[in-house]
């Protein structure tokens, strides 16, 4: 007899996480006749896919004839330095446009071209105008016609609940357990399917763009599990963050800007990036100013531009670090960044029609007017590459029903993701995911229930109140913050990771001795807990993964060794998991998927 007082909700797919993917999964799942239930710890519509400002990347061809699926498979598999898995790479450019208009069947108004389709930008890493864009409010947009959409199909949504726990008999999912933030009082979801969506896990670094709710907790509660996570050392640092007022310090400046015609420059306002291309892009790259600008005149309009693309929209990583070492040179903005300077190229009418959020972001909490002076710009923790390991073809993990899709699951984006590839990433691998956990839910045995699980989880999620004294967890995160920035960033050592690792597990130990005051009624302190829990669990991966990793490649780059491996390490990837007691961590190589020939084929014509 359980001891625990709790009430019970039953489904037979459940969805944890109301972003973009969580929503887009809820659809398909119900759009098999199921139950579906979705569940956030945020309100509805409060997601961090509003975040992804500048557009959706679709291969629609709508501005550009020449673009197609095989064109932005090829653009994803370079900019992942080909450590995406290849078919999770091949499913997402030939279904992003089937989404995309979807989408817009279900509302989305999408800016448009003089003729009336859907009008396309350009963003660092797209060979061609790609990204399907509403203004500079894309995800927004996404959010509010997913959000209807689904409310309509009839989706139970959960609001303001934290899961603490996911239930398994040890090889398949049978629920999960947690609390109602207002209340405290505890819930369970009796469920055959699972899909994460909980998105990422910015919040653990000092300098980030994310919003609160990003803190792992998918990842977390599917290691905690028994699931694996994978590509951890691959951390996106979006290259343009608001380093002023300090109190927005990392807040995101949309790529949209630099796709828009923006050029970014040092203090003697020499645009920098013409120092900064690889030469894997070097081919493909202009190197003078007269080529570029051309190129950016001329993109834009059917038939394209015979220029080379503006090194300004090198992939993210790319130029992440091409700021890094401006600033580090001592070349750097009065508050240690770079300009964007978009005033230059643009009308102020211009400006505030395609970018009116950047218009109304930097003068209001910046006092700063874009349309003629230019903002201060430097890296910021946007996005992780790394996740939850799943199957390509169905977004199930190693556990049976537990599915991910988004931001929280791993392989689509490799070592660095182009930007607009996550708002199509949680459209593609949302329905994938949605799909496969109902054709799943539907064959699978009713799930049992075991009170003594139950009474394990609500123990552990009790815990924090039952100290006489301990650990306060908002000053735990800060010292997270702190460790992650110093040590695990976006420039590493062995010597500083080692020192994070060490610092991540005396952070450890004292996490396990927080202290909760008062009572369950949203009590902050007590929702921070599970947050430390799981940014630890994301942060220690990370850290163990990029010590293990000895290269630089995409979103991981080591100072002692800044090359990219072509032997050993770009034949692997690296996943995190419990060892046989599930005390501890572990890491380990795994093969990447052997390539078909005829795929080889198609990134050899590129
Ligand atoms: O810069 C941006 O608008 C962000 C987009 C993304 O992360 O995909």
């Amino acid at each position: 007899m359980a001891k625990t007082k709790y009430e019970t909700h039953e489904h037979d797919v459940l969805i944890i996480g109301a972003g973009g993917a969580g929503l887009r999964a809820a659809i398909e799942a119900s759009n098999e006749k199921l139950s579906v239930g979705l569940v956030c710890k945020s309100l509805l519509g409060k997601a961090h896919t509003v975040m992804a400002e500048g557009g959706v990347a679709a291969a629609m061809g709508n501005v550009e004839p020449r673009d197609n699926w095989k064109v932005h498979f090829r653009d994803t598999m370079k900019g992942g330095r080909f450590m995406n898995q290849w078919r999770m790479a091949q499913l997402h450019a030939m279904e992003a446009p089937d989404r995309v208009h979807e989408l817009e069947s279900w509302g989305a108004l999408f800016d448009r071209t003089a003729d009336g389709r859907i009008l396309q930008r350009n963003f660092g890493g797209h060979k061609y105008p790609r990204l399907a864009h509403v203004g500079d409010r894309t995800g927004l947009e996404m959010i509010r016609t997913l959000q209807q959409h689904g409310v309509h199909l009839g989706i139970k949504v959960y609001m303001e609940c934290t899961i603490t726990r996911l239930l398994t008999d040890g090889q398949k999912i049978r629920g999960a357990f947690g609390y109602w933030r207002e209340n405290g009082r505890f819930v369970h979801f009796k469920t055959k399917a699972i899909v994460l969506a909980t998105g990422g896990i910015g919040r653990m670094f000092k300098i980030n763009s994310n919003s609160w709710e990003c803190t792992g907790d998918g990842q977390a509660l599917a290691y905690l599990a028994g699931a694996e996570l994978m590509d951890m050392e691959f951390m996106q640092f979006h290259p343009t963050g608001m380093v002023w007022p300090p109190s927005v310090r990392g807040t995101l400046i949309t790529e949209g800007v630099r796709g828009e015609g923006g050029t970014l420059r040092n203090k003697d306002q020499k645009r920098i990036m013409f120092d900064y291309i690889p030469e894997l892009y070097a081919n493909e790259t202009a190197t003078t100013h007269e080529e570029a600008d051309q190129w950016l005149r001329e993109s834009t309009q059917e038939g394209g531009s015979k220029a080379k693309r503006t090194p300004d929209l090198l992939p993210r990583d790319i130029v992440a670090r091409a700021i890094h070492a401006e600033v580090k040179a001592g070349r750097g903005s009065p508050h240690g960044g770079v300009f964007l300077d978009i005033a230059t190229r643009r009308s102020a009418e211009d400006i505030k029609k395609k970018l009116p959020a950047m218009y109304h972001q930097f003068k209001e909490l910046g006092d700063v007017d874009i349309t003629t002076d230019p903002m201060e710009v430097g890296p910021t923790a946007h996005y992780t590459m790394g996740g939850i390991r799943v199957d390509s073809e169905t977004q199930e993990s190693r556990i049976k029903g537990l599915f991910a899709a988004g931001e929280c699951a791993a392989g689509m984006h490799g070592s660095n993701r182009l930007g607009g590839n996550s708002l199509s990433d949680l459209l593609v691998f949302g329905r994938i995911a949605g799909l496969h956990a109902a054709k799943y839910a539907r064959t699978a045995d009713a799930p049992s229930s075991d009170d003594g699980e139950i009474d394990t989880a609500a123990t552990e999620a009790l815990a924090p109140f039952n100290r006489e004294k301990g650990e306060n967890p908002f000053l735990l995160h800060e010292e997270l913050k702190d460790s992650m920035q110093t040590h695990v960033g976006i420039i590493r050592t062995e010597a500083e990771l080692k020192k994070g690792i060490d610092e991540l597990q005396a952070l450890k130990a004292r996490v396990s001795k927080i202290k909760v005051e008062d009572n369950r009624h949203f009590n902050s302190a007590w929702h921070q807990n599970f947050d430390m829990r799981n940014m630890l669990v994301c942060a220690e991966a990370m850290a163990r993964a990029a010590l293990a990793r000895k290269e630089s490649r995409g979103g991981h780059a080591r100072d002692d060794y800044p090359d990219q491996d072509k032997g050993h390490f770009s034949k692997f990837n690296i996943v995190s998991k419990t060892n046989k007691a599930g005390d501890e961590m572990e890491i380990a190589e795994v093969a990447l998927p052997e390539v078909p020939d005829e795929i080889k084929k198609i990134l050899e014509e590129g």
